[in-house]
């Protein structure tokens, strides 16, 4: 028999052959002829209807176990599914005692609950969907990015005494890539990013993954957010698209409307609106709203769920933060009455900011006084480098891959749509 993967089984392109399959049961149904079980193999959301007569019935034949099973795969005469798997022979590779296996049959486990197993989580439906989804919004990432021709640059990441010297992990690919951006028309990275975030809120992680693109010869936001929107349309058109069922899945546990949120955000631009308009939204909305604040401040998380709701409840950018809430990178706004930088974020329902980003700072002597004001005009002589020797306005953006996911499947906890979060006082496994 020739061996398919659950997926490949269940296409029914394969009906009236003798085949293998190798999961795991998620279910066993004794009756008194027949045994069915449902076994999955991670490739697909669908489990493969198994019937097979009930002298092949096993003991170790429990939920959770892993089983190899050949048989001929017909068309199933019940409507549930198109095709089943009758069962010659089921061999139980590996047993699971179902008394101790954290996982029970016909019950729902809610993400909270199975997040308490990161060595296990992966057996079930939820998270072998996230898995999944995240392998197919990775590819479609580098696919957004490829046709342009955008050349692309690894993070380095390093380990405490590596080569016997201290090294540090990075926290954003950006510098590197400007320096790419110094001799591509754009750049991009995708890789693991690192923050020592004391916090335990449900938006932060001390390893997330963040894509990053530059973008060369630019000198308007509108570019960055064009790009920041397309990103965002073109991979979740490929999720909506490649794994509809999962989708689907993660949908239904958030509310019945949530698809229509989603499908707007596909449609309809994002707004934008700046910082200064956002304070003042925030200040006159005296009655409703608790975290008043003041120009100059930074905006928090309240501030920023509160101000998408207030838009409509859609993704919004707002432009243009004050000058001295941004690194030393950021460009001057000089043109403007208040002292502003050109920075721009992107905040989502549900998580607030999704993505940062600015025009950089291209004039030679202004970036000399601010690095001189900052004290590290010596560290960073290469970065002056870069606007002496063939320098071009540019700008770009980090987009967090990890509050992407919870915007666009409606996860309340990004450490569920990560296989194994890391966080402040939680970095075991
Ligand atoms: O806003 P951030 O800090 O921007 C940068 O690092 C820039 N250097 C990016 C650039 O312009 N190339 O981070 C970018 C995004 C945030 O908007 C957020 O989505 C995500 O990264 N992020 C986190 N995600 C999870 N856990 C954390 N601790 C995060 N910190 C930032
Ligand atoms: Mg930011």
């Amino acid at each position: 028999p020739r061996k398919l993967t659950i997926c490949e089984a269940i296409s029914h392109l394969q009906v009236g052959t003798k085949i293998k399959v190798q999961g795991w049961v998620r279910s066993v149904r004794p009756q008194k002829e027949n045994l069915f079980l449902h076994v999955n193999d991670g490739s697909s959301l669908q489990s493969l209807q198994v019937v097979a007569s009930s002298e092949l019935n096993h003991r170790l034949l429990t939920f959770g176990s892993a089983v190899e099973i050949s048989g001929s795969l017909v068309t199933s005469p019940s409507r549930k599914q198109e095709v089943e798997l009758q069962a010659d022979q089921i061999d139980v590779v590996g047993e699971c005692n179902p008394v101790d296996f954290p996982f029970k049959i016909k019950k729902k486990h809610g993400l909270e609950y199975i997040r308490q197993f990161p060595h296990l989580r992966c057996r079930t439906n939820a998270f072998s969907s996230l898995l999944r989804i995240r392998s197919e919004a990775t590819a479609a990432i580098q696919q957004y990015f490829k046709p342009a021709g955008q050349e692309k640059n690894q993070d380095e990441e390093g380990h405490q005494h590596f080569f016997s010297v201290p090294a540090y992990l990075t926290v954003s690919g950006q510098l590197h890539l400007e320096v790419m951006a110094g001799a591509f028309p754009g750049v991009y990275t995708f890789g693991p990013t690192f923050r020592a975030e004391n916090s335990q809120s449900r938006r932060h992680l001390a390893e997330f993954y963040m894509v990053e693109a530059e973008i060369s010869f630019t000198q308007s936001l509108e570019d960055l957010m064009k790009v920041m929107e397309d990103l965002f349309r073109s991979t979740t058109e490929h999720l909506l698209d490649q794994c509809p069922e999962d989708v689907a899945l993660y949908h239904k546990h958030v509310s019945p409307g949530y698809r229509d949120n989603v499908d707007l955000m596909m449609k309809k631009s994002f707004n934008v609106i700046t910082y200064t308009e956002a304070i003042n939204i925030l200040n006159s909305s005296s009655k409703k709203f608790a975290f008043k604040t003041d120009w100059g401040c930074d905006l928090q998380t309240e501030h920023e769920k509160y101000l998408v709701k207030h838009c409509g409840d859609f993704p919004l950018f707002v432009t243009d933060y004050p000058y001295a809430l941004k690194p030393f990178y950021a460009r001057d706004n000089q043109d403007q009455p208040l002292h502003t930088a050109a920075a721009v974020d992107l905040l989502v329902p549900g998580v607030g900011e999704m993505c940062g980003g600015s025009l950089r700072e291209d004039r030679l002597d202004l970036l000399k006084t601010r690095l001189a004001q900052a004290g590290l005009d010596e560290a960073y002589g290469w970065y002056l480098d870069l606007r002496r020797f063939g320098s071009v306005p540019h700008g770009g953006f980090g987009m967090g891959f990890e509050r992407y996911l919870q915007c666009v499947l409606g996860v309340d906890n990004i450490k569920d749509v990560i296989p194994f979060p890391r966080y402040s006082r939680s970095c075991l496994l």
